[in-house]
């Protein structure tokens, strides 16, 4: 099969990883990739978000499926142009990918479908946003409400930084007040082909910039996978599965399909597990960044026949995919100033002692060749990713090629799935 791959980080390096590791091999293209993903497969300059002109090129290339990482493409409509071409496409419709988008788009869906998510106002002026904030009380949860690239969202007991939050982002549109959630957050991934879904591993990821989550939301510092506390309130990961599926998943692809919108891609179900049960704080429109590191990596069942039966709508007839007892742990490697402004351009150094630790391999993110340099090009540099066979042996593996990485400034949490060692 002939896969092309949209997408320049670390979860479509992982994507890519996992398409080669099957037996026959696929094989893959990347547009427009990194100097990680093109010591692997071929990369070619491509506006990944030009509809166009990559409809042009898988065309031209005989493209089988093509998988749509960011959410970029999505929006950009890139999907749409594809499917009217009748190309094979692994992501959702630009009307679909508002359920990632736009943040009341979503709230209407999960209404509609009678999906469990905090209650949230719409606040299009600051006296709108003072009188929500108000009847919410503290912890205050501000949200911008569009892509706003991990940065739109505030979670804070000051108010006054709140209402300076809401302030910036009025000028941008609107703002959306939510009732703060207290629990452990579970990012759950579902492949869907607009009518019925199959669900992968569930993995938490680690939002904020610093240990024991203080700092800034970041786009993410490191994730795990599996979640083996879930057992103790599910009785065990399927039946965890199964809930998310009956109340949240399946609802919502059918409210999509029933609204003449379905949703073929990866439908990202991030929830908290409050003490009330389970509410859906987001949902994106794509794999999620660093999560995908850890549930493809643990992953059996053959990547590419999943993604092309949903993207073929085909998906009903397959059974649920199968993962590894392995578990897997990755710890992201930022740029000094990450998320604030990140200093970039700087090189990279010890990759190869760091891949000699059993168990590792290094997803790059953001990351260029100069001369025969590896630099750092963006935020989040590359994603230390390791598998063992418990969380104490697969993190001392990724510290262990952690401390073998030099980057000038960068910085990593050291926390990463401590909880569960
Ligand atoms: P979002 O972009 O909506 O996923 O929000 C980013 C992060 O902010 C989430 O992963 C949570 O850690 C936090 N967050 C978002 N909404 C809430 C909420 N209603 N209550 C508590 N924390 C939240
Ligand atoms: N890890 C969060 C996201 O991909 O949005």
């Amino acid at each position: 099969m002939k896969i092309l791959v949209l997408g320049s980080g670390a979860r479509e390096h992982a994507i890519i990883t996992a398409l080669l590791r099957e037996q026959p091999r696929p094989s893959v293209v990347c547009a427009p990739g990194n100097v990680g993903i093109a010591a692997e497969v071929a990369v070619v300059t491509l506006d990944p978000n030009d509809p166009v002109a990559v409809t042009d090129y898988a065309v031209l290339n005989s493209i089988e499926l093509v998988v749509i990482g960011p959410e970029a493409p999505l929006v950009a409509g890139v999907a749409d142009a594809l499917r009217a071409r009748a190309i094979a496409v692994f992501g959702p419709d630009r009307a679909a990918a508002a359920l990632e988008g736009s943040k009341t788009f979503a709230k209407r869906i999960m209404d509609e479908a009678g999906v469990p998510t905090g209650r949230a106002v719409r606040a299009g002026s600051l006296a709108e946003t003072e009188a929500a904030l108000d009847e919410f009380g503290a912890p205050y949860v501000v949200k911008a409400d569009g892509l706003a690239a991990g940065k739109g969202v505030l979670v804070t007991s000051d108010h006054a930084a709140a209402l300076a939050h809401a302030t910036f982002w009025l000028e941008h549109g609107s703002v959306l007040i939510e009732e703060f959630l207290d629990g452990q957050e579970i990012s759950l991934f579902l492949l869907s082909d607009g009518h019925s879904v199959l669900p992968l591993s569930p993995a938490q990821d680690y939002k904020r910039a610093l240990d024991h989550d203080a700092g800034p939301n970041t786009g993410g510092m490191g994730a795990y996978s599996p979640l083996p506390w879930l057992d103790a309130r599910f009785g065990s990961e399927n039946e965890f599965v199964d809930e998310i599926i009956e109340t949240v998943a399946l609802p919502t692809i059918r409210q999509l399909a029933a609204e003449g919108t379905p949703f073929v891609g990866l439908l990202y179900c991030g929830l908290i597990l409050t003490d009330a049960g389970i509410r859906v704080i987001e949902f994106n429109a794509r794999f999620g960044d660093p999560e995908t590191q850890v549930v493809l990596p643990r992953l059996i069942t053959p990547l590419s026949g999943l993604l092309l039966a949903a993207a073929t709508g085909v998906l009903g007839g397959l059974p649920r995919p199968e993962f590894s007892a392995d578990v897997a742990v990755t710890v992201v490697v930022a740029s000094e100033n990450y998320p604030e402004t990140p200093l970039v351009g700087r090189e990279i150094t010890g990759l190869d002692g760091a891949l000699r630790v059993p168990g590792v391999t290094i997803a790059h993110a953001a990351t260029a060749a100069r001369g025969d340099t590896i630099v750092s090009t963006g935020g989040r540099v590359l994603s230390v990713v390791a598998v063992g066979a418990s969380f104490l042996e697969a993190r001392a593996r990724a510290y262990e090629a952690l401390r073998q990485v030099s980057l000038a400034g960068s910085h990593y949490r050291t926390d990463i799935a401590a909880r569960v060692a």
